[in-house]
Formats: structure tokens, sequence, C-alpha cells
């Protein structure tokens, strides 16, 4: 069955066709799906903690209202995501156990203060528009559920940065203190926008076992060019600068040429370093403490429900 499986599932992914969860799959294939989906599914949970923060502080209904859709939809990209994390056999209950005890990750960027309101609008573009450069090639990802869950969260990825982008677009052409505050934002978030796309590739051990199963459609450094590409013009829409003294157009490669990033930061906001670290993870102990009482009413329910209809 090994060898008919693995010549099954090598023929799916020559034709770039899609394996599904009920295929024979390597358990190499299952297990960094499993750990990419997974905290995927954890970056957009502990994503909800900068903003959910200024919900209360926002500066009117209109955009309070706004960053409450925001911060909802995260949740629900982080549901869509343990559902299909969970469709390669392990349980949510277990991934969340991981997140938990330290033993999985979660995006970096997250672990960054969010110090002003401006940095709602920073977030909405960059750290949101770096997601849509990594997940809209993951659409196309050889992993039905996970391919199929990111065409939804691509499309209110995109409501996302419109939004963070405007909100800074309001700011830039507002006073002079309020264009501060947005280049103030802008400039504490770029670099660590641009290390979402993980490190070099030269220093990626998943990318090259990744891109031969078509899990990954461009290189860590790909999309990471892709997207300063994107944002120097922007910039220059918001009137705001990038903080990047290297950011050139190099007409020989037909892209921005741009500064070093600090890899040693970004290892040790991996390893659990960074700024907010532990408060990200405290907060995300205490959520899953004080929500006990739901999941036992709801696991009470079920159990009931399930008793009466099979008595
Ligand atoms: N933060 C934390 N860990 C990171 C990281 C980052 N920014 N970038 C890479 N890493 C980790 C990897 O997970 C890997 O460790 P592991 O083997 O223990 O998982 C290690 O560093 C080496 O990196 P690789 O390049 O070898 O890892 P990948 O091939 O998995 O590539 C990735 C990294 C591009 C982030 C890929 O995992 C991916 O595309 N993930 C899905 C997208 C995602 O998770 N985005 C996070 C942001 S979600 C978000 O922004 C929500 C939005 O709504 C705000």
């Amino acid at each position: 069955i090994e060898r008919a499986g693995q010549e099954h599932f090598d023929r799916i992914v020559a034709a770039d066709s899609r394996i599904e969860p009920r295929d024979w799959m390597p358990e190499g294939y299952r297990k960094t799906l499993t750990r990419q989906i997974s905290q995927h599914a954890h970056s957009e949970i502990i994503g909800m903690q900068p903003e959910a923060n200024w919900i209360t502080r926002a500066p009117s209904l209109k955009r309070k209202a706004i960053l409450m859709a925001k911060v909802q939809d995260e949740a629900g990209h982080g549901l869509y995501l343990y559902s299909a994390a969970e469709t390669l056999g392990t349980p949510r209950r277990e991934l969340n156990q991981q997140l938990l005890h330290g033993r999985a990750k979660y995006s970096s960027i997250f672990n960054y203060p969010a110090r002003t309101w401006a940095d709602m609008g920073a977030i909405g573009w960059l750290v949101d528009g770096a997601a849509i450069a990594n997940q809209v090639p993951l659409c196309r990802c050889s992993y039905g559920p996970y391919g199929r869950a990111m065409v939804r969260v691509c499309k209110e990825e995109s409501f996302h940065q419109r939004q963070g982008w405007e909100i800074l677009h309001a700011l830039s052409h507002g006073t002079p203190a309020q264009k501060q505050m947005a280049q103030d934002a802008v400039d504490r978030l770029y670099a660590p926008a641009l290390m979402m796309f993980g490190p070099p590739d030269s220093d990626s051990s998943n990318s090259d076992q990744s891109m031969a199963w078509n899990i990954k459609r461009f290189s860590n450094d790909e999309l990471r060019q892709r997207f300063v590409d994107m944002i120097v013009p922007q910039a220059e829409a918001l009137g705001l600068t990038l903080p990047d003294p290297d950011l050139k157009w190099n007409e020989e490669r037909g892209h921005y040429d741009f500064g070093p990033l600090d890899w040693d930061e970004f290892w040790r906001v991996v390893k659990g370093g960074g700024p907010l670290n532990a408060q990200r993870m405290q907060r995300r102990r205490e959520a899953h403490a004080e929500g006990a009482w739901v999941r036992e009413a709801a696991e009470a329910y079920a159990a009931k429900h399930t008793t009466t209809t099979t008595a």
C-alpha cells in the first residue's frame, strides 16, 4: 500500500493537484502541514491581542466598530485554521496545549507592542499586508483544506489591509502630531513586518521540502522582496517614509534594494525573548482558563444532547 500510496501522492503533486485528508500522504507531509497550519492558527489568535487592547481606545465609534470586526475576523481565521489542521489527525485540544505549554511557535510580529492608535494603521497596512503577500500563494497549497481556508482568509485580510492604510492616510494628512504618530508606528513596525516572511532562504530549514511538496510556492526572500516592492509606492502615497536608508530602486534587478535585517533580533523574538512574548503568552493562558466554563458547558450540553437522541 505504501508504494502505491507514494506513487499516487507523487502523481497528484506532480500534476499540481490537491491532496485531501483521506488521501495517503508521507508522514513528513502530514507533520510539516500540522506544524505550519497550527502555528498559523496560533498566530491569528495571539494576533488578536495587540489590536484588542485598542478597541476601548478607538478615536471614534466607526473606528471602534471596524477594529472589533477585524479582531473578530482574526478569531475566525484561527478557527478556520485549527479546523484545517485537525483534518491531519491532531485534535485541536492538543494543538492548543502545544501553544499553551510553549512548544509551538506563532508569528514573531505579535510580540511587539502597539503603542499608539497609529499602530492600528501600521498593523493593518504592514502586518496584514505582509500576511496577504504570504497567504495568496498559500491559496494554491497542495493540501486542499489549507488552500481552501486561505481563499476566505485572504478576502478578509484585504479589508484589514485597506482599513489600516486608511487610518495612516487620515493621520499622515492630519495635524503634524498625528503625522508624527503615524511615522513613528511605521518606523517601529517596518523591519518586524519584513521578518514575518521567515529567515533568509539560506536559514530556512523547511523551505526546500515545502516547495517540493507545493506547500510553499515562493521562498521567504522572494515574498519579502515582493512585499517591499509593493509598499514603497504605497508609503509615498501616504506621505510617510520607510525607515530604511538603503531602500533604492535597482533598475537592473527590477526590484527595490533594501537594507539588512537584524536576524539576531528575529531569532531572539522567535525563541521567546521579544518585548512582549511573556505578556502575550500569559494573556493567552489566562484567556484559556477564563474560557474553561464555556468549554465545560458546551461539552455537558453535547453529552446530554447526544444521550437524549440515542435513548
Ligand atoms: N515568527 C515565528 N517563527 C517563524 C517565523 C516568524 N515570523 N518565520 C519562520 N519561523 C520559524 C518557522 O516556523 C520554522 O520553525 P519550525 O520548523 O519550528 O516551525 C523556522 O522559523 C524556520 O523557518 P522556515 O522558513 O524553515 O519555516 P517555514 O517554511 O514554515 O516558513 C512561514 C515560515 C513563511 C511563516 C511559513 O510557516 C508560513 O507561510 N506560514 C503560514 C503563514 C503564517 O503563519 N503567517 C503568520 C502571520 S498570521 C497573520 O499575520 C495574521 C494576520 O491576520 C494579522
